[in-house]
């Protein structure tokens, strides 16, 4: 991405990048260039000579999101810095927790997510009766915890709850109230675990009960900058609203038209009504959309003109123009990924448009990125996935994740394996999010989580250390074995026809290397050259993108 150093700025963003005096909320469709103003204010902003880095805070939603505005942020900034505080909310409150915790020498706090959560609440409700549930035990427990994480977000403590439960006389709200309070007693037992919820909680606990450690931290941020600030809840207005006290130091951007967790307690109403809290917040409308062009824009219209609250129309920059998008019904997805592949040939073959230019967007390259390959390569086209590697070779990824693992432990390798065995994708993300929060790598965290994936991971490294002194083309065909990928079902689809055809190419050549006395070492280069996620040099043309969107 270019460097926002570089971007011609409207007079709009400029204004927003340089204000000064009083809180500022951003309000502006998709595309606007929203992030791209805030982050070119935190560079603003720490370049100003009254202010240090560590001065300014930005808080956003998720990691991707934090991740991308700390990038945007570094290549805008002259020099490298350290201390950088741009977070999303949860990593936000671990770090004070960990801070406030360390001064009074009590341990990190300590996150207890996924099949632990579950756990724990299974064993505090053990012995408990739930008229309303009855026997319907995993039923309760999904939705206590789906409460809990609601109940938190909305700073609804577990009496609270039950009061709620009581005074409408609900008797499954009743339950889950119960259950909530079971589990919140045992969390906070050995004051140590702390689910997500729990951090921002607790921040904020400490923050209303305790004024010195909100002296501290209240005046601690000299500027406090939010990112997609319709998506916040109750919780996170608590928590910027005891950080920035009188606000005029506070920038937000949002949209209300892209609220997406309205699910789980977030409100855009924080943003529209954000005069009631800081009577004296200047808004900043950003107008034009520097994403698309306006034929596109004319679609995205349409449909968030349906939303009930006042909107500005979205603009192209400069006015741009191009052909209408067009919608095409197919009736299963092998059809679908036929007719696309016949635009992309008419497209490539006839209006003589590089492939480079055209990509195709997915909602998951796992889900969807099969037909669609088989039908380019059905149509002589080759493919490229979001995950860099050339996705019509899946078996050589598989291959090659077995033997690099053979060697050395890759989380990259072993996560493929545990995944093409059936492990839960959602818990392996977890398991990620856990090992950068605790700074371990996430072998060490795959290998200790229990219960599910511990066995499964060990299991796997045990089986790939268990091939180390076999032959080459041996080596090859169990490695595929060990994915768990060979089909060994009645039907075999597409999918599997196009990796059987590559595993044989694949053990052809691992034959072709023993015979020549290659080593493993060498059988990994050349098939990590064959699977090159950059086209050959010179042939950027010849790879359609399939992405995720
Ligand atoms: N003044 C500008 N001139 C040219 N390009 C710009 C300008 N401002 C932003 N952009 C570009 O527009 C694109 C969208 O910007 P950005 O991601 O900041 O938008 P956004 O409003 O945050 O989008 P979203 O609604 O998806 O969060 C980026 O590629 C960015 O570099
Ligand atoms: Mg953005």
């Amino acid at each position: 991405m270019k460097s926002e150093h570089d971007l011609p700025f409207t007079d709009e963003q400029r204004r927003a990048i340089h204000h000064d005096g009083s809180s500022l909320r951003i309000i502006a469709g998709a595309g606007t260039g929203k992030t791209a103003t805030l982050t070119a204010r935190f560079a603003h902003l720490v370049e100003r000579d009254d202010l240090q880095i560590g001065d300014v805070l930005a808080l956003t939603f998720t990691n991707k999101a934090a991740s991308e505005m700390k990038s945007r942020i570094i290549d805008q900034l002259d020099r490298s810095y350290s201390e950088f505080w741009v977070n999303t909310f949860h990593a936000f409150c671990q770090r004070i927790l960990r801070t406030e915790r360390g001064r009074q020498g009590l341990p990190a706090p300590r996150i207890l997510e996924g099949q632990a959560r579950r756990n724990l609440l299974k064993r505090t409700i053990e012995h408990q009766q739930f008229p309303a549930y009855g026997t319907r035990r995993t039923e309760l427990v999904r939705q206590a915890l789906v409460l809990v994480d609601r109940a938190k977000d909305e700073l609804l403590t577990p009496a609270a709850l039950l009061d709620n439960a009581n005074a409408q006389n609900d008797p499954q709200l009743q339950d889950l109230a119960v259950a909530y309070t079971l589990y919140q007693e045992a969390l906070v037992f050995g004051d140590r675990d702390f689910d997500w919820g729990e951090l921002q909680t607790r921040v904020i606990d400490t923050l209303e009960n305790d004024p010195a450690t909100l002296q501290r931290w209240r005046g601690r941020f000299k500027h406090i900058l939010v990112d997609e600030y319709q998506d916040i809840n109750r919780a996170q207005f608590r928590l910027i609203e005891l950080l920035a006290g009188n606000g005029r130091n506070l920038t937000v951007v949002g949209d209300v038209d892209q609220s997406v967790y309205a699910f789980r307690g977030a409100s855009h109403t924080f943003l529209s009504e954000m005069s009631r809290s800081y009577p004296d917040v200047e808004t900043v409308h950003l107008t034009r959309n520097f994403r698309s062009h306006q034929k596109i824009l004319d679609v995205a219209n349409a449909l968030i003109d349906v939303n009930p609250h006042d909107r500005q129309q979205l603009v192209a920059h400069d006015g741009r123009t191009g052909n209408p998008p067009t919608v095409t019904q197919a009736s299963d997805e092998h059809r679908e990924a036929e007719s696309i592949a016949r635009q992309i040939a008419r497209l490539h073959w006839i209006d003589d448009v590089p492939l480079d230019r055209i990509a195709v967007l997915l909602r998951s390259v796992q889900m969807g990125a099969g037909p669609i390959e088989g039908a380019l390569e059905a149509v002589g086209l080759r493919s490229s996935s979001a995950s860099g590697a050339d996705s019509t070779d899946e078996a050589s990824r598989d291959v090659l994740a077995v033997f690099r693992l053979i060697d050395e432990i890759k989380p990259g390798d072993l996560i493929r394996i545990l995944i093409s065995q059936g492990a839960d994708p959602v818990e392996i993300a977890a398991a990620q999010v856990r090992a950068t929060r605790e700074e371990q790598s996430l072998v060490d965290v795959l290998t200790a989580l229990d219960p599910l994936l511990a066995p499964a991971a060990r299991a796997a490294l045990d089986e790939v250390a268990a091939l180390k002194d076999r032959p080459l083309p041996e080596q090859t065909y169990e490695a595929t074995v060990l994915c768990g990928r060979l089909p060994l079902g009645e039907t075999v689809t597409r999918d599997d026809y196009r990796y059987m055809r590559s595993l044989r190419r694949i053990i052809e050549r691992a034959q072709d290397v023993a015979e020549r006395g290659g080593t493993r070492a060498a059988f990994i280069q050349a098939l990590e050259s064959a699977n090159s996620p950059l086209p050959e040099a010179g042939d950027t043309t010849s790879v359609v993108q399939i992405m995720t969107v």
